[in-house]
């Protein structure tokens, strides 16, 4: 008998750390954890199985449904929206082409099985594009339908492949003399907005300062934040977005009226967040050293996300506002991990 699996790309990346503890400590789910680079040490002995291997990798998708029935896919790997600019075609290829083959792959083996394979897919606020900061400031908390002008390779990537998910969750081979008789994918994204964890520092990716400014000043490290003090994102601690994932993952299909949702916890300035590192870390030297292209990034992203829709479609609530985010786990645990 195969076993029944949570497969799970991108294992070793900041969400992966978080997922996977999660679910070996609160569920007893069979992990199989794939990942480009070899898993954290500290991962393994939660997962049943680790691999190191490439999404673009058909082989390698081949062998693993020959050994697991695999009942959901968190598909966390991708190319962040600073390191996509610079091999934007590469780029493209992992956060696009590795997205199709792992939804041709929960396709079929829906079709296998009978039943629909999860597919929860982690999208960004990089799917935003807002036209200028005027706009930006008129528009207020942007709703899923909004601004779909993204002006970067990975946010283009992102609203593809929200699409292409809702595509083969709804209208694969609609053509085919069988279409409606076989089961398809069962698709749900996210929308994260900048995540903060603890445990891991993120690579990559745009949103990073705020992470960067607080790892940095635990470490003793000066640190160059790359946008103006004035720039504003909403951000989400790690724990509220593993819940994020494990809540939407779980809710009944039924329940759901989109294929994609926003999530948010808090929106914070470059400077609001200097400020907390700066009281919590009073040896810490940040400087304000504006970069203008990612700026210009970070500009086209909304300060605020709408998540009602979350909210009522399947009871999303955030547990840390931004008080307990950097007091009672930010702060805390980064104080533990560097031992200061
Ligand atoms: N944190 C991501 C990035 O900056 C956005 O999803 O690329």
């Amino acid at each position: 008998m195969r076993q029944k699996v949570v497969l799970i790309t991108g294992a070793n990346g900041e969400i992966g750390h978080g997922l996977i503890r999660f679910l070996a400590e609160n569920t007893d789910a069979n992990i199989v954890a794939l990942d480009v680079v070899p898993l954290d040490k500290a991962l393994r002995p939660m997962c049943s199985t680790y691999i190191v291997g490439d999404i673009l990798d058909q082989m390698l998708l081949g062998r693993l449904v020959v050994e697991h029935e695999i009942a959901t896919i968190y598909h966390l790997a991708s190319i962040l929206s600073t390191k996509a600019e610079y091999n934007p075609e590469t780029a493209h290829r992992i956060n696009v082409e590795g997205t199709m083959n792992l939804l041709r792959l929960a396709v079929e083996q829906s079709q296998w099985q009978g039943t629909s394979v999860k597919f929860i897919y982690p999208s960004s606020i990089a799917a935003y594009g807002i036209s200028s900061l005027e706009e930006k400031a008129r528009t207020g908390a942007a709703k899923e339908e909004e601004w779909h002008y993204p002006t970067t390779m990975y946010g283009c990537n992102k609203l593809y492949c929200e699409h292409l998910g809702r595509y083969y969750d709804s209208y694969y081979r609609q053509l085919a003399a069988d279409c409606g008789g076989t089961e398809t994918v069962d698709f749900r994204a996210i929308r994260f907005p900048g995540l903060i964890s603890a445990e891991t520092m993120p690579t990559g990716g745009t949103s990073d300062y705020g992470p960067e400014m607080l790892h940095a000043a635990a470490k003793g490290e000066t640190y160059n934040c790359f946008v103006r003090p004035d720039t504003t994102l909403p951000f989400m601690v790690m724990p509220d977005a593993v819940k994020a994932l494990i809540l939407l993952e779980a809710v009944p299909k039924s329940r759901l009226t989109k294929f994609v949702y926003n999530v948010t916890s808090f929106s914070l300035s470059a400077q609001a967040i200097f400020d907390i590192v700066q009281e919590a870390f009073p040896d810490a030297n940040i400087q304000f050293a504006v970069d203008e292209c990612r700026q210009k990034i970070v500009d086209t992203w909304p300060e605020e996300v709408d998540d009602t829709a979350a909210c009522q479609d399947w009871d999303w609530e955030p547990d840390y506002d931004c008080d307990r985010s950097f007091n009672d786990y930010l702060i805390p645990a980064i104080r533990d991990r560097y031992q200061i």
